[in-house]
């Protein structure tokens, strides 16, 4: 039955363990007639739909899309006009390299009701599973989330001079991330880690420094989905 009352919640799933949704994000999915979903987020949360939800995954994960961007903001539009609440499970937190704040301008523009719920992203709960804090009280005051992989290709990856970075998306394209930390008069001997599969059942961290990670990230096999640590925050893991 058509209703035109529908309501598209853009969720944040967190980083991967299913636990580490919201209690308002989950209170969503519970509700939803219909939830489309990525690869980054996990599907052991699609367990508290009801059995009558249409689960659709729209796959996008590093590199694959089963679906363009386009078309996930159209069948948003059509799932909201079919069912009253609408769900778009995103990995992370939906706004944070992903494109949850452009799927809500779309929708609205439509005069769809859409409500965001924030998700813990990768960047904060992944160094913070290794019990690596961002910020340090004063000593690093300061926290810059950057993506490693650009659409072009040949445009220059940012690594500002700032307490801490991380970088999302900088599997691929690690030489480029090191030549942009050196380009930038980062010190060789900073410490650095990758946290690989953050919060899941087989996450692994690797250390090293800038003078190594490319050649340790390789060396270990390191794989998407992954998140890069570079600064003094990464010894304070290590204690
Ligand atoms: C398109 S971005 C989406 C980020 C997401 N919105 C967030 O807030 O975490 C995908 C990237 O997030 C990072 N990522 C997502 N989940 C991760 C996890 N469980 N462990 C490590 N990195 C993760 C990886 O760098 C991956 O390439």
């Amino acid at each position: 039955m058509e209703s035109k009352r529908g309501r598209v919640y853009i969720i944040g799933a967190g980083p991967g363990d299913p636990e580490l949704i919201t209690v308002g994000g989950l209170k969503a999915l519970k509700r939803a007639d219909c939830v489309l979903y990525d690869f980054l987020s996990n599907s052991e949360l699609l367990k508290h739909a009801k059995d009558s939800c249409e689960r659709i995954c729209v796959g996008k994960a590093d590199g694959l899309h089963l679906k363009e961007q386009g078309e996930i903001n159209r069948l948003l539009y059509k799932k909201s006009k079919e069912y009253r609440v609408t769900v778009r499970l995103k990995g992370g937190d939906p706004f944070i390299f992903s494109r949850g704040a452009e799927e809500a301008r779309y929708l609205k523009k439509k005069g769809v009701r859409v409500e965001v719920i924030p998700g813990i992203t990768s960047a904060i709960a992944g160094p913070e599973s290794f019990g690596i804090p961002l910020t340090v009280k004063n000593k690093i005051s300061s926290v810059a989330i950057i993506t490693g992989r650009k659409k072009d290709t040949n445009a220059e990856i940012e690594a500002p001079r700032c307490g801490t970075l991380v970088y999302l998306m900088a599997v691929g394209n690690i030489s480029n991330v090191v030549k942009a930390l050196r380009r930038n008069k980062w010190s060789e001997a900073t410490p650095c880690a990758f946290i690989e599969r953050a919060t899941r059942k087989d996450t692994r961290i690797i250390h090293a420094t800038i003078a190594t990670i490319e050649e340790e990230a390789q060396r270990a096999k390191i794989r998407p989905p992954a998140v890069l640590v570079v600064g003094e925050v990464v010894n304070y893991g290590k204690e």
